[in-house]
């Protein structure tokens, strides 16, 4: 169902399928924004420790509804998908367990070293993962992949393309009936292989990676409000992401990767990567997708392409957004500290009617 017209666009509920929501009081501070405009989301396991077994995750299902009842939203309207960090350790047992609790939807891969509390990550994922792999891909469960090599001798900003090869291709050669996400694609390369490979595989795109290129991150001084993993990456590879986003195909959809850090980590000698976005991510959407004038393609990207790929139901309820100015704040409260959103300051020609 959907309503376009000049002033307003009426969606189904959407859904954020990649979403850092921490722990404790920045947890508390945060999870009202996304349950305001998303009815799920995939809650990442990066926290530290990580979230590496059934019971840690459901504990964390726990505490992210605590948080909700106590930040003033509806926990009975809002509902976290959990998924489980992978390590070289976990084993086939662990990702059956998961399944079965009916709470956890995925495991998530993180290269060791490739990003924020990746340190447990995975060091050798075919020689170390094959019986977790081989589990999930029996249980029909999404593996989530931050895809990005860690070799330090590899650019920064190369290091999503070479992993395509280096990496994806060999995993989806050895499991080929595992269903996988490409998390926050932000590449033309990473694009392109979704768009074209054969069996189940999908990739989530965040909102900063379609309004900005990597001039964004240098524009007038150093702006580490811009700084997020993988990288902004030239102005090629973000119109190839709004290309695929905005393209109708099943298999590119809406994953924030709002990612909260204090101000002070992120203006910082070796500020914290990480955008936040959770606050307005339906209107920086509906901004990347109005500037192609592809409104029309908005809800299949937030609303249908994911739960189809998880084997979810869509929502019924209904998001609206509409064509007003909105002033995104120049910060919000986060603990005894302050959160800067994306784009802190500017304005916007959408709003999200919550
Ligand atoms: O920018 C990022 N921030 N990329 C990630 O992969 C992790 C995330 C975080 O947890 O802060
Ligand atoms: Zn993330």
């Amino acid at each position: 169902m959907s309503t376009q017209n000049t002033h307003q666009l009426t969606i189904t509920r959407p859904d954020d399928w990649h979403l850092h929501l921490r722990d404790g009081t920045a947890l508390e501070a945060v999870v009202a924004d996304t349950a305001r405009q998303f009815a799920r989301a995939i809650i990442m396991p990066n926290l530290k420790p990580p979230v590496t077994t059934t019971e840690q995750a459901l504990a964390y299902r726990g505490r992210i509804l605590a948080a909700l009842t106590k930040a003033g939203g509806n926990a009975d309207a809002f509902t976290p998908l959990m998924t489980l960090y992978l390590t070289d350790n976990t084993s086939s047992e662990e990702i059956f367990r998961a399944h079965e609790s009916g709470q956890v939807y995925a495991v998530k891969l993180y290269p060791a070293g490739a990003t924020t509390n990746s340190d447990a990550g995975v060091t050798d994922l075919l020689g170390k993962c094959a019986k977790a792999l081989e589990a999930l891909e029996k249980c029909g469960m999404p593996l989530l992949v931050h895809g990005e090599v860690t070799d330090p001798s590899i650019d920064v900003f190369d290091r999503e393309a070479i992993f395509v090869d280096r990496v994806m291709k060999p995993l989806r050669r050895a499991f080929p009936a595992l269903k996988v996400v490409f998390e926050h694609i932000t590449t033309k390369e990473g694009a392109e292989y979704v768009r074209d490979a054969e069996g189940p595989i999908a990739a989530t795109i965040t909102p900063q990676h379609m309004l900005y290129n990597r001039n964004a991150i240098f524009q007038g001084g150093v702006r580490p409000h811009w700084y997020c993993l993988p990288i902004l990456k030239r102005e090629t590879h973000r119109l190839a992401l709004v290309e695929a986003a905005t393209s109708g195909s099943p298999r590119f959809f809406l994953g924030t990767d709002s990612a909260p850090h204090a101000r002070g980590l992120k203006e910082h000698a070796c500020g914290c990567a990480g955008c936040y976005t959770a606050l307005h991510a339906m209107e920086l959407y509906a901004t990347a997708f109005d500037a192609v004038g592809k409104l029309d393609k908005l809800e299949g990207f937030a609303s249908f392409h994911g739960p189809d790929f998880y084997g979810l139901p869509r929502n019924t309820g209904t998001l609206t957004l509409v064509r007003e100015t909105y002033q995104i704040p120049d910060e919000v409260p986060f603990g005894n500290t302050a959160l800067v959103p994306l784009a802190a300051g500017e304005t916007l020609a959408w709003r999200a009617a919550v």
